[in-house]
């Protein structure tokens, strides 16, 4: 099996950190449900008393995901084909919101998240978001549009208080130019 650490996987570390954080019987959100391996992985962390939403705007990814849940015998979601920036729509609060970027591995990659509906969607998790709480997004700069999307959240998550949050981002320097890049925003607790 492939060594899994935090220094060699950004996931593997994304998910520790919501691991650290997520309780069970929390409420959480996967904002791009894509082949639902966040979703799995976050709905078997809240386990039976938990509730996980989902969004995709590819019926195709919210099916995918629904049978991965199925498959393994797990109940406690509710899927969306809706956009991600309609989530205040579903949810008054959660205490993660999972975003993975780009486009669903194995379909078109002409359809990817964008930088306008994904800013939005932010913007608008962080109001959702309980104290403490955690956002996480990983962004990939390989495809066309993918660059200017990051730039525009790194700009606003840039001047988000320091009081109220903590703003981390996590990439490897020494690898590929596109490695993906993974930024966490922590809403800190009362
Ligand atoms: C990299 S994949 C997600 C991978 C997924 N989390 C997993 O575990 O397999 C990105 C997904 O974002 C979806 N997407 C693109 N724009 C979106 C939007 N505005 N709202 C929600 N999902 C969107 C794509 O359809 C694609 O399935």
């Amino acid at each position: 099996m492939k060594e899994q650490s935090i220094f060699t996987n950004l996931n593997f570390m994304n998910k520790k950190m919501i691991e650290n954080l997520v309780k069970n019987g929390d409420t959480v959100v996967d904002a791009t449900l894509g082949n639902g391996h966040d979703a799995l992985f976050l709905g078997k962390l809240i386990g039976p008393e938990g509730k996980l939403l989902g969004f995709d705007i590819q019926n195709l990814a919210v099916k995918k995901s629904s049978k991965r849940m199925k498959d393994e015998g797990i109940s406690n979601y509710s899927f969306i084909n809706e956009s991600h920036d309609k989530i205040d729509q579903y949810i008054d609060e959660a205490s993660a919101i999972v975003f993975n970027l780009g486009y669903l591995p194995g379909a078109s990659r002409e359809i990817t998240t964008r930088g306008t509906t994904t800013l939005e969607a932010i913007k608008k998790s962080v109001k959702i978001l309980k104290k403490p709480g955690l956002i996480s997004i990983m962004f990939y700069t390989g495809h066309p549009g993918g660059t200017e999307e990051m730039d525009m959240v790194l700009s606003y998550v840039k001047e988000l208080d320091k009081k109220e949050f903590d703003v981390l981002e996590f990439k490897h320097i020494n690898g590929i130019k596109t490695a993906p890049f993974l930024l966490i925003i922590y809403k800190k607790g009362e």
